[in-house]
């Protein structure tokens, strides 16, 4: 095997949720991590999360906007960058390659569309540091789900854990990566992930159309009310539920009309409990019941979900950080880990993760200025 150079990169998430830009700084050689950076999130004011929701869909736009939002969330990214940066002592030539995700407005793999905006080469114009984005595109092309990208992230953090073990992210759109243990003749570790319905999106959606509020902090609206059983069984009907790994999901899959009649108590526990639910119908997909459950995403930070996800489950959930990582950017170190791969050619999904044929690299590299 080759030996690469270790490369340090700073990955850089903004999620489903539209909550702001997650950046996280590593050094590896796209195999082995052999340090973590440090780490920042930078939160979208409310004005600019409108404007991008404004982006979101088929059209990926509703009124002539794409090319300034587009703009501005590139420049964002790029002051998340100079912040971290300047935060931590370091300059650009610290850095030797971004991973740009970018934000999905669409994302319709059947369609073999799935759509990133953000603008790489802006981005390595404005940092001085050369860019990865796109992603999931070549996935896609190649008959992939083009999501979840993380699983392979995962499993290198994971390599010293006993498994089967699951990671659950609980980002806008909740995904499993489930891992197994080697294989008595020595194989690789299995892995399986995808999605597995509705995250924290739904859940925020119904908060903001409610109480103006961007998200339940702490779950304390969902604690306060009661799930209706009847619209969470209607949803779980979906045939999303019923459909076989890999499997991926757009932010705007289910339609959740029927809540309109709930308060907003009401309301947000049965979101809360429907995204708990999801999670627990992913288990008849998975080769071996995990011996843990580890939770990472911003929707850890919400008792009423985690809560509703050990019963759910019938067992208990950790968040990551009993196992050592940071959830809170576990998705942005991701996207640096996939950079690097990206740039040594070495596949980013897998059919096990994202139902792509062969295992398949992506990514587009946009070289920094001299
Ligand atoms: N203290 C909290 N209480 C409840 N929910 C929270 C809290 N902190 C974060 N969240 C949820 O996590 C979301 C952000 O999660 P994140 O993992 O960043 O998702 P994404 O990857 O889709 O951006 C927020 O929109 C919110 O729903
Ligand atoms: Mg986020």
């Amino acid at each position: 095997m080759n030996e690469r150079t270790p490369l340090v990169a700073i990955g850089l998430m903004s999620g489903t949720s539209l909550d702001g830009i997650d950046a996280a700084i590593l050094r590896t050689d796209g195999e082995r991590i052999f340090d973590f950076g440090p780490n920042t999130t930078v939160p979208y004011y409310a004005a600019f999360r409108a404007r991008l929701r404004g982006i979101l869909g088929a059209a990926g736009d509703d009124g002539g906007q794409l090319e300034s939002v587009v703009r501005d969330l590139t420049v964002k990214h790029a002051s998340t960058v100079r912040f971290l940066l300047a935060e931590n002592d370091m300059t650009a030539s610290d850095i030797d390659l971004i991973g740009f995700h970018g934000h999905t407005i669409w994302h319709s793999p059947g369609e073999g569309i799935t759509r990133q905006v953000g603008d790489g080469e802006h981005l390595s114009t404005l940092t001085k540091i050369s860019v990865i984005d796109e992603f999931r595109s070549q996935d896609v092309a190649a008959g992939g789900q083009g999501a979840p990208l993380a699983p392979l992230f995962h499993a290198v953090m994971a390599r010293d854990l006993e498994k089967p073990l699951a990671i659950v992210n609980l980002g806008g759109v909740a995904n499993i990566t489930w891992i197994g243990s080697a294989s008595s003749d020595g194989g690789d570790e299995r892995i399986l992930a995808f999605d597995t319905g509705p995250g924290n999106a739904p859940i925020d959606d119904w908060i903001f159309s409610q109480t103006g509020k961007s998200f339940d902090e702490d779950g304390a609206l969902a604690s306060a009310g009661t799930a209706d059983e009847a619209i969470i069984d209607a949803i779980l009907d979906h045939p999303f539920y019923r459909q076989l790994p890999p499997k991926s999901l757009d932010r705007h899959t289910f339609d959740l009309a029927g809540l309109d009649s709930l308060s907003p108590a009401d309301g947000a526990a049965t979101l809360t409990k429907l995204t708990a639910a999801s999670v627990a119908r992913a288990r008849q997909f998975l080769p071996e019941v995990p011996r843990r459950w580890l939770v990472a995403g911003g929707g850890r930070h919400n008792g009423s979900l985690m809560e509703a996800l050990s019963t759910a489950l019938g067992a208990p959930v950790e968040t990551v950080e009993s196992v050592g990582w940071n959830g809170d950017v576990l998705e942005a170190q991701a996207f640096a880990y996939l950079a690097v791969r990206s740039r040594y050619g070495l596949p980013l999904s897998l059919p096990e993760t994202t139902g792509v044929a062969k295992p398949t690299t992506g990514g587009t590299f946009h070289k920094a200025p001299d």
